[in-house]
């Protein structure tokens, strides 16, 4: 009892400084631990986890792989991810690479026919199916840091893949979309949409329950037997006999020598808040890094929230960064990155005095002609190059947030690239495989299904790991910079870095609690296509006129993105978190 009363008195203690501080909002609190997911199920996942005493890592990995059963449309087996895992105890984060790489028989110009890029052949079907990564990494991460037991954290997913989950709005939008890809493989057809009357394939109507028994049983398999059936025993043929015959490249022993990969973190800083992110393969992590120190040389602190001044400083600073990211990155084991000089702070400086405060720099100046490595030239970008409207129902990718009770922490995103990834699901399996093939260059100077150019540093070789715009990001506090104040990401494609950005900017400069800090509207800029892109409740008029008399050109769009974020109170230790109100997900903790 005695124990009891203390734990209340300083329970009420902490809310009252919690209070005084002056951060209540709606957004509900909690003693224990909290999870962000993009699916419901996924966040009761993570919960359970939780409450069945196990840390952050078994949070992650139940949330995954059941968003692998009840989102196949963002995130899958046959994909692959990246995942921040800090260790509350040992102050240490690791950054662990389960990305998809290119199989040893991939070429260049895989995708070029007669000078061109041939449409949909790295989007769609078996040769855009790039090996998949996410098995061995989240199996990693849980032998590696979890508490509890393989059967134990796929048991949700297991469960959700056998009882079924109920068609979403969000998953009918993306099958629909991405219907005719899905109709090219029985298998996909069969498990993911339904016949009509006239026994045309379609979209499962919202209500209705999918169920996925084959996928269940792959499942219990790992449950039962780790990775080794998914890279080199049955599931493995299955996903290569597959392969094989819809055209595609990915052998035996492709899956055999599949290793994920360890990074240092990459490592930056915003307004004295320490923050570790992904670094290459991650274009995203570098994004974040240089976008956050230019805006922390040339926003002065308490310039007031969305003025056209700091949006058009915001915007010219993205505008630099993703010319870094075209010029330089790609897979750090085959290409010379000079990554120190892209984040230090010499380099910020310049990149920063290199902005007019007054007048939006046109894009093409920024990369004359025949200037980089390839020496291809750059095409003219002009407004119906790329058409971002045209495909926001196909990107996809997902992203879990979680900061357990003892400050443990994972920010993890997972992807099978477009939606439902290549659209081929491995016989009898309930595997469906990725179209991470697309996120290298296809051709140098082409932008691919994001609107993203890039050149040689990304272009196609056997072996090698396409460049990814994931950023999941950990922001440690003020206070103690082994502490984790936030851990954040979204899925979005060449939008990820900028919805990460504003996320960790409304905390830190704005002060906004978790819910208003992701549900904010957004603003994005990636150098090409050269427009600045406004979400539909991004800005107010008077701001758009004030962005287009610099020279910006203007494009509304719906909403993109679906931030996860948690947030762990330095003063309070309390924990609070956020879906994106954009989706369908959800955020719990524990009380
Ligand atoms: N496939 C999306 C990304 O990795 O950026």
């Amino acid at each position: 009892m005695g124990k009891m009363r203390t734990h209340r008195k300083s329970w009420a203690l902490a809310l009252g400084v919690f209070l005084a501080a002056g951060s209540a909002g709606a957004t509900r609190q909690y003693r224990g631990g909290a999870v962000a997911t993009a699916h419901p199920m996924a966040s009761e996942a993570a919960l359970k986890m939780l409450n069945k005493g196990g840390n952050a890592v078994d949070a992650a990995v139940a949330a995954a792989f059941t968003l692998a059963v009840v989102g196949p449309y963002h995130s899958g087996l046959g994909g692959g991810g990246f995942a921040l895992v800090h260790d509350a105890k040992t102050g240490e984060t690791r950054a662990l690479d389960f990305r998809e790489v290119a199989p040893q028989a991939a070429t260049r110009d895989m995708y070029v026919k007669d000078g061109k890029v041939v449409p949909g052949l790295s989007t769609d079907g078996a040769l855009s199916v790039a090996v998949p990564g996410a098995v061995a990494g989240y199996l990693e991460l849980l032998e590696k840091h979890g508490k509890l037991s393989r059967a134990v954290v796929l048991q949700p997913a297991i469960e959700a893949a056998r009882a079924g989950f109920w068609v979403s709005p969000k998953y009918q939008a993306i099958a629909k979309a991405r219907r005719d890809c899905l109709g090219q493989d029985p298998e996909a057809a069969r498990i993911f949409l339904v016949k009509n009357a006239e026994g045309a394939l379609e979209a499962p109507p919202i209500g209705h329950q999918l169920r996925q028994p084959d996928l269940a049983r792959t499942l219990t398999t790992l449950a039962k037997s780790g990775p080794a059936p998914f890279y080199t025993g049955a599931l493995a043929q299955a996903m290569v006999d597959t392969v094989k015959a819809g055209g595609g490249l990915i052998t035996r022993e492709d899956l055999k020598a599949y290793k994920t990969r360890t990074h240092a973190p990459m490592e930056g800083s915003y307004r004295g808040h320490r923050l570790l992110t992904m670094p290459p393969p991650s274009a995203g992590g570098v994004a974040v890094v240089q976008t956050l120190g230019v805006l922390e040389k040339l926003r002065p602190q308490g310039l007031a929230f969305r003025d056209p001044e700091e949006i058009h400083l915001y915007a010219e600073t993205l505008r630099r960064a993703y010319v870094d990211r075209t010029k330089y990155l790609g897979d750090p084991a085959m290409v010379q990155i000079p990554l120190e000089r892209l984040t230090s702070s010499g380099y910020l400086a310049d990149l920063a005095g290199s902005i007019d405060p007054k007048k939006a720099t046109p894009s093409v100046s920024l990369l004359p002609p025949g200037e980089d490595a390839g020496g291809s030239t750059l095409k003219k970008p002009d407004a119906g190059w790329y058409d971002p409207s045209t495909s926001s129902e196909k990107k996809n990718t997902t992203h879990v947030s979680v900061i357990d009770k003892d400050g443990n922490a994972v920010a993890l995103t997972t992807t099978v690239n477009y939606g439902f990834g290549s659209c081929v699901v491995a016989k009898g399996t309930g595997i469906l495989l990725n179209d991470q093939m697309d996120d290298f260059s296809a051709r140098p100077g082409v932008p691919n299904a994001y609107g993203l150019v890039g050149y040689e540093a990304n272009s196609i070789a056997p072996g090698k790991v396409p460049l990814s715009s994931m950023s999941p990001t950990l922001v440690f506090s003020k206070e103690d910079p082994k502490k984790v104040m936030l851990a954040v990401g979204s899925p979005g494609g060449s939008t990820i870095p900028t919805t990460v950005i504003q996320v960790i900017s409304n905390v830190v400069d704005q002060g906004m609690d978790v819910t208003r800090a992701v549900g904010e509207g957004r603003v994005h800029h990636q150098y090409l296509p050269d427009e600045l892109w406004v979400d539909q409740w991004g800005l107010e008029a008077a701001t758009l006129k004030a962005l287009e008399a610099k020279g910006h050109k203007l494009r509304r769009l719906p909403a993109w993105g679906d931030a996860e974020a948690v947030y762990s109170d330095p003063r309070t230790n309390l924990r609070s978190a956020a879906s994106d109100p954009r989706n369908e997900g959800t955020a719990l903790g524990q009380d």
